[in-house]
């Protein structure tokens, strides 16, 4: 079934104002989140916001439900955590390790990420080691394989990077790690919203993800997925009333769902404005979505082949909405800022982002225009057209 996009872009009032190739960085809300937000907030301003929360309790609730629709899960597996790092942090945090344990990660792991890998390794004396890219340049399962030893406590890569179209084979990283019994951790920030995603099919421990990117949610809001089976293995690096319950002067307990890594005081608005815009991916339907994403990138690539000194670069043998390319002789913010000019947005990934990938390929920084489902294909030629004008 094909997606109605017409339809999608009268829900999206940003459409009227700008060519919006920047949904990896924050894409548009429709209207419905909009108003949810809104909403709220005028309900707080109206009646008080512990009152706003408890008369709007189900629409508070109902993110959980929809989150576990969206993964696959089940909602007490669900932690809504203000964005993806601090999500993947509570998660990673929370994983005992020490001297001599071993983390395996990939080459287009996220920086944020990556220097918790080094803060952990100062701390703990525990080693990070990157598995090389296949020929693809994805992850290379054979690499993976080759490296799981006893030592091995943590694998923990990234779903699609922040910089570009790959699409890393998490399924087939999640098989080795069952075999192996060892702990998955999925970045999923840039993948959730774009594509189907069941965790279970992934075989990950732990997943997270934003809000604001592909799923079209405020910004702010984000989540943590962590499998019923390991939630008790795993102390959460801070604790509070939400996370914990204070039994006796000296004695406290965890809770034992996944709200352990959450806290207690959070955007309600955001919060219900997420459950609002999951609902609305999954009333389209992720597969469609992918689809019609897909369609509009490789578009986006083939037509990107005729602009002067344009050069796509992204990786991997599956790719998605994310269109990675350079421009010989411009700084990609130059090209950025003349963009903006004729409102289109894209942006620009920088080193910082994605250090191992990028020095390996010899990049200071790379364009990423990507493109949803609300885009069009008279998009796809205004931006190459644009594009072509300024180089
Ligand atoms: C792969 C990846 N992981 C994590 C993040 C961080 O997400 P957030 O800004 O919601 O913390 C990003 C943001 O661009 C990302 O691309």
């Amino acid at each position: 079934m094909t997606l109605d996009w017409q339809g999608a872009r009268q829900d999206t009032p940003g459409c009227e104002t700008v060519l919006h190739f920047n949904n990896a960085g924050a894409a548009l809300m429709p209207e419905s989140v909009l108003e949810a937000v809104v909403g709220h907030l005028q309900l707080e301003a109206q009646i008080g916001g512990y009152e706003a929360a408890a008369q709007e309790f189900e629409a508070v609730e109902r993110v959980y439900d929809a989150v576990a629709t969206l993964l696959g899960c089940q909602r007490q597996e669900v932690a809504v955590i203000e964005n993806a790092t601090r999500a993947w942090d509570m998660g990673f945090y929370s994983v005992p390790l020490g001297k001599g344990d071993r983390i395996l990660t990939g080459v287009s792991e996220y920086g944020s990420n990556f220097i918790a890998f080094l803060q952990v390794a100062r701390k703990t004396g525990a080693t990070i080691e990157v598995i090389p890219n296949d020929e693809f340049g994805q992850i290379s399962i054979a690499g993976l394989r080759q490296a799981i030893d006893e030592r091995v406590k943590l694998i923990a890569i990234t779903h699609v990077p922040t910089n570009g179209g790959l699409v890393n084979p998490v399924v087939e990283v999640g098989k080795v790690a069952k075999e192996a019994g060892i702990l998955y951790l999925l970045d999923a920030c840039q993948s959730v919203g774009q594509m189907p995603i069941d965790v279970n099919e992934i075989g990950c421990d732990m997943l997270s993800a934003t809000g604001r990117k592909y799923l079209r949610g405020p910004r702010g809001t984000g989540f943590l997925y962590v499998r019923e089976g390991v939630i008790l293995q795993l102390e959460p690096p801070f604790l509070d009333m939400q996370a914990a319950e204070w039994v006796s002067r000296d004695t406290f307990k965890i809770r034992s769902d996944a709200r352990r890594f959450e806290n207690w005081e959070t955007n309600y608005a955001g919060k219900i404005g997420l459950g609002v815009a999951v609902d609305y991916a999954l009333s389209w339907g992720l597969a469609a979505i992918e689809r019609r994403i897909c369609v509009l990138a490789e578009r986006l690539r083939d037509q990107l082949k005729d602009v002067n000194g344009v050069k796509v670069q992204d990786l991997g043998q599956q790719k998605c909405g994310i269109v990675s390319f350079t421009v010989e002789g411009k700084e990609p913010s130059e090209i950025k800022r003349l963009l903006s000019q004729e409102k289109i947005n894209i942006s620009v990934s920088s080193a910082q982002g994605t250090r191992l990938d990028m020095d390996a390929r010899g990049f200071m920084s790379v364009l990423r225009a990507s493109v949803h489902y609300y885009n069009t294909e008279a998009e796809v030629e205004r931006f190459c057209t644009t594009l072509a004008s300024l180089v």
